[in-house]
Parts: structure tokens; sequence; C-alpha cells
């Protein structure tokens, strides 16, 4: 067992970690990636006014006291809607879609190419976490909710796996639309730089450039995947869902939905946290940038949106789409305080803001969730 009290050698830094020896009293010493520093850990106790959302030197093993209550509000909120895939009854579903008369062409093509984005999607999301965010951010509450948010990615994949097994669809061709299918290769190929700069083992923060970089990856990540390129497919299996089609694929996303609401709406909190810490970075013209990235993801989801359903089905169209998109980019940029870029876009499926998300949208800068509960079964109408 290691103790605080011993000898710790710095000796290298990375991938923006302390790097430490621990002189550990045995005859070798052992090198970790750790993230504590002797400033922090030999000195007494940690202090709130310690802690930092990145690049800080106060013990992250530690995870009291808090500083940032919202970051564990949303760890236990998330804990409290924990379901699994498994749970769901998908006969109704299978039954459906073995019916040659049970869908039209359009509506199997929109399921699949639905899931073509989604089955590879939560996994970029998941490995964004482990792999390139949870090191950059030095505060071990918002680690935390890190961690619960892995698993709920973890749980997402294992959802769109769970239905495709269920539907008995080529998973080939499912699997391999990220590379197959223009739209959804253009998205990924959006993210996956913003993905690259976290997940490189050179980047590191601690300097305004790099800091400015990081911001930017939890913008489009939180901003653009979680909160744009998952509507246009949340919006779709809903849909069908309210014609009674689907319904397990559709209760499956709607807890999807609620976990994403919450990922974007931590996403939010650390991002206007990191900004309050460092305004240095939040200059105009990384703000324009902002707004360009944001802009060109409302291109993006509009082309799949255009391409997953090309003749309206539903009672929806691309163009309700595009309106939809507009709508939500508005309500991103307000949320992390850069100016709207499309003035008057309303939106065409209220439903959608009634049955999930925008009255869970609510993050600490606005007011407390408290609406989360262990769920039951949804309820559709
Ligand atoms: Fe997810
Ligand atoms: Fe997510």
């Amino acid at each position: 067992m290691l103790s605080f009290d011993e000898e710790v050698v710095p000796v290298k830094q990375v991938a923006g970690l302390n790097a430490v020896a621990l002189n550990t009293g045995a005859a070798h010493k052992v090198e970790v990636e750790s993230t504590y520093t002797m400033a922090a850990a030999g000195n007494g106790r940690i202090r709130v006014e310690d802690k930092s959302i990145i690049n800080c030197s106060a013990d992250v093993n530690q995870l009291v006291p808090f500083k940032y209550k919202w970051a564990w509000e949303k760890y236990l909120a998330g804990c409290a809607n924990h379901w699994m895939p498994q749970e769901i009854n998908m006969s109704a579903d299978i039954a459906l879609w073995k019916n040659p008369n049970g869908l039209t062409a359009d509506e199997r093509l929109l399921v699949k190419r639905n899931l073509g984005f989604f089955s590879t999607a939560d996994s970029l999301a998941a490995n964004n976490i482990v792999l390139g965010t949870y090191r950059h951010i030095t505060n071990p509450e918002c680690r935390q909710y890190l961690l619960r948010q892995a698993f709920e990615e973890a749980i997402h994949t294992h959802a769109y796996q769970y239905i495709v097994e269920s539907l008995g669809l080529d998973d080939g061709e499912i699997f391999n639309m990220y590379h197959e299918v223009s739209s959804i290769r253009d998205k990924d190929e959006f993210l996956l730089p913003f993905i690259d700069t976290l997940t490189n083992p050179h980047f590191k923060t601690g300097t305004p450039e790099a800091d400015q970089n990081l911001l930017k990856s939890l913008i489009v990540f939180a901003c653009i995947m979680e909160g744009m390129f998952f509507y246009v497919g949340f919006v779709q299996i809903l849909a069908l869902g309210r014609q009674n089609k689907m319904t397990g694929a559709a209760e499956q996303y709607q807890y999807i939905l609620r976990d994403e609401s919450m990922h974007l709406n931590f996403g939010v909190d650390l991002i206007n946290q990191i900004k309050m810490e460092n305004p240095h970075l939040w200059t105009p013209a990384f703000r324009e940038e902002v707004r360009g990235l944001i802009q060109k993801g409302v291109e993006l989801e509009y082309r799949y949106a255009e391409d997953t359903m090309p003749r309206g089905i539903l009672g929806l169209n691309a163009g309700m789409f595009k309106e939809y998109l507009r709508f939500i980019a508005n309500r991103r940029c307000q949320q992390i305080g850069v100016d709207i870029l499309y003035p008057g876009a309303s939106n065409p499926f209220p439903w959608m803001a009634e049955m999930i998300d925008l009255k869970k949208e609510k993050n600490f800068f606005e007011t407390r969730v408290t609406e989360y509960q262990t769920g039951g079964a949804l309820s559709w109408d």
C-alpha cells in the first residue's frame, strides 16, 4: 500500500498528467501514471480552493471536499437512471420487421441507416472519454461523472447491437456504414481531428493554445456530437414509436436520449466552468471559430437527414429537420454563450421537447436537474 508520507520523485510529464515514480519502500521503484503531486498530498489536506477543472495539481485520487457539486449530482442522477438493453422486450419489433407488410421500404432504410450511424458513434464517444477527455480533466468529481458516462456509452453500443441482433439484420452491413455511407462517414470524419487532439499521447494542456484546443474538442464533442449529431436519429426512431412501430427500439432510444441529454448538460457545465476559470481562452476569434464549427455541424447533420429519408416519411421531411437543426444549434450557442446562428428558428417537433430533453436540458448555471428518477418503463402517447 502506498503511503502519501513517503518520498515521491517526479520523473516526467506524460500526456498532460504528472507522471511520478513512487518510492514504495520496496527494493524497486514502480513508475505509474498518477495524478497527484506532493504540493497537495504532502502539505496537509486538500482545500476546495485548490481544485480546478484543468491544469490542477491537487490530488485527483481524493474525491472530497467537493468543489463542483453539479458534477457529483449528475453522477448520482446518471446512476439513478441505470438501465440495460436486454430489459426491453423486442418481440413486437421482431414481428413487425419480419412481416413483409409491416414497414415500408423507406422505413426500413431509415432504421438501417439510423443504426448504421449510432452503432459506431457511441464507441467513438466512449473512446474519446476514456482515452482522451478523462486524462485532461484534473478534477475527481468530474472524473467520477466521466466514468459513469463512459459506462453509459458502452450500454448504448450494447443497445444498438441488441437491436441489430434482435431484428436479424446483417451486422456487417450496419457496423460498416460509417465507412461505406458518405453522410455517416462525413459526420465521423468531421469529429475525428477533435478526438485525435485529446487522445494524442503527446498532447498536454497548460498553454493558452493547448487549453483552447481542449476546450474546442469539448465543445465539438458535447454540443455538436452529443448535442446535434444524435438528434435527427432520435427524432426518427421516436417518431416511429409514436406511430406504434418499433416500440422496443423506440423505448431504448428514449432511455439513450435521456442519458445523452445528461451528457450534453454535463459537457455544457464543464465548458462554462473552464471558461469561468480561464477567461483568457474565450476570445472573440475563438468564439467565431466555435460558431463556424456549429454551422458546419448543422450542414452535416442536415445531409444525413436527407440521406436517411430522401422522400419524407412519418410526417417528417428533410426541410423540417433543417429548421429543427437550426433551432437546436441556436440552443447550443446559448448554452455556451456564443451568438446564435439562425435568428427566428423554431421547433417543428414540439413533441420532442415535451417528451424528452428540453425540460431536462437544465444545467447548473440555470437550475438544478431534479426530475430524474430510477425508471420503470417509459410510456408512449
Ligand atoms: Fe451514447
Ligand atoms: Fe453520450
